[in-house]
């Protein structure tokens, strides 16, 4: 019968290589913190208790892993990660499962992979191995000749001939947690760096007669970023990983390479999304629309058979019916567009309501903030709204009305009624003529 989980999420690190004023687990890959990736792993292998290791006065830490459910103990100085691990030891108080240890700067990790790592350590200690392009300044592990860890040797701290293994440490280790507690406390600091290391933990269990096994991940998921090219690199593999994701699903991208995923993308098989199309957190496209070139969308729904762009820019809380069309330089936001509605050029559509089979001419606006608060318009279906129609909001348009092009519409509009609001037109014949005699403009 599986354990009860628990997750230790280090992040007590300072990140100094970021060199940035944001803590380096609140930066972001696939528009996510990393600190939310790494609870996010945790909840997907069931973690009951998620504990974030964080260094003293990290409020902004704090408060995202709070955010996030997490419990939050503080490593009062940074000693190494076995110190960081230990700081976690009274949150656990009275929990009996296995435990997970990883760190928060390493976003990719799916969730099967930490399950098996979890399986690894299930009666003893499990370790996450990969082998990297360049193995560089990660732990090494050395293996014993069952194919068992028998210990973790860090790269300053080793030999030429442990240099060259290839399979490395990636960073999470496994075990139940009265175990990894009472093999913590026994972790010295006599070494190259003068920290606690976690991976002592592993010659200390087979010392002690117990088992240390090791779970092999692939490369990609185990980018660990410690400078800005890290996380640009991290959020490269995350964006092939979801690209490739999407045509599986049976999206179609002409040009998969230029199109942006966030983490929580959603796409329905069949839709489409031409180049250069950027999607921000939130958004859900469904089966059979069509997103085209250059558009940006966040916090949006584009539902079945309608269309997007190209260069349309769709904000949080927009809405695009079935069938509607949204066309090139219109700004969508908090906006629902009805089934078959269209607004096909150069408009700002905030905060509003619009009915089906609505049109809504070129340049139209909803005046939506007076300078204090945001006011809404509501479009009747099937209204029909003149091109460069300022809509002064509050206001509604009825069911089937029109708008005057050029009108500023201030007051609500019955249903199929027309509304005008604009200077009447005044011809004076010949005017042009006599202006250019009297200037003297011999062209004229
Ligand atoms: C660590 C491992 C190394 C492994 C590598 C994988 C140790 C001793 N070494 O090295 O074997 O190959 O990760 O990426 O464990 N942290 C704290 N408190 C501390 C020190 C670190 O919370 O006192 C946190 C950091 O915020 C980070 C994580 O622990 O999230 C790892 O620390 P880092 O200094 O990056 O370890 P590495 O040198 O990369
Ligand atoms: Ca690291």
């Amino acid at each position: 019968m599986p354990q009860p989980r628990a997750a230790v999420i280090l992040a007590a690190g300072q990140g100094t290589r970021m060199k940035s004023a944001v803590p380096k687990v609140l930066h972001t890959v696939g528009g996510r913190p990393m600190l939310a990736w790494a609870l996010a792993l945790a909840d997907a292998v069931g973690a009951e208790r998620k504990v974030v290791v964080a260094a003293p006065g990290a409020d902004e830490v704090r408060a995202a892993a709070t955010a996030l459910g997490a419990t939050v103990a503080v490593q009062d100085k940074p000693l190494g990660t076995g110190h960081a691990v230990n700081a976690a030891r009274d949150a656990l108080a009275g929990f009996a499962g296995d435990v997970a240890v990883i760190c928060a700067d390493t976003p990719l990790i799916r969730p099967e992979t930490l399950t098996r790592a979890l399986e690894a350590g299930a009666e003893g200690v499990g370790v996450l191995g990969f082998e990297p392009e360049e193995p560089g300044a990660y732990g090494r592990l050395v293996l014993d000749k069952d194919g068992d860890l028998e210990r973790i040797v860090e790269a300053k701290d080793a030999a030429p001939a442990e240099l060259a293994l290839r399979l490395c440490n990636a960073g999470v280790m496994t075990a139940p947690a009265a175990l990894l507690f009472e093999l913590l406390a026994k972790v010295g600091d006599d070494n190259a760096k003068g920290e606690y290391y976690l991976t002592d933990v592993v010659a200390l269990a087979r010392q002690a007669g117990t088992r240390a096994r090791v779970a092999r991940a692939p490369a990609d998921e185990v980018l660990g970023v410690n400078t800005k090219a890290e996380l640009a690199r991290a959020e490269a593999a995350f964006q092939d990983r979801a690209r490739a994701a999407a045509l599986a699903a049976g999206v179609t991208l002409i040009a998969p390479e230029s199109v942006y995923f966030s983490h929580d993308t959603e796409l329905g098989p069949d839709a489409t999304v031409e180049p250069h199309v950027v999607f921000g957190p939130g958004v859900t496209i469904e089966s059979g629309a069509r997103v085209r070139a250059f558009s940006h969308l966040e916090g949006a729904t584009v539902r079945g058979g309608a269309e997007v762009g190209p260069f349309a820019r769709l904000r949080p809380g927009a809405d695009i019916g079935a069938g509607a069309k949204v066309g090139n330089f219109v700004e969508i936001k908090n906006a629902t567009l009805g089934a078959g509605a269209k607004a096909g050029h150069l408009s700002y559509l905030g905060d509003a309501v619009i009915g089906a089979k609505a049109n809504i001419g070129a340049g139209t606006i909803t005046c939506n903030y007076d300078g204090v608060a945001k006011h809404k318009t509501v479009i009747g279906p099937g209204a029909f709204i003149g091109s460069d129609t300022a809509l002064v909001a509050p206001v509604t348009v009825g069911a089937g009305a029109y708008t005057g092009s050029g009108s500023v519409i201030t007051s609500d509009v019955p249903d199929d009624a027309l509304a005008v609001a604009r200077g009447r037109q005044k011809t004076i014949p010949g005017w042009a003529a006599k202006f250019r005699a009297k200037k003297g403009n011999k062209d004229g």
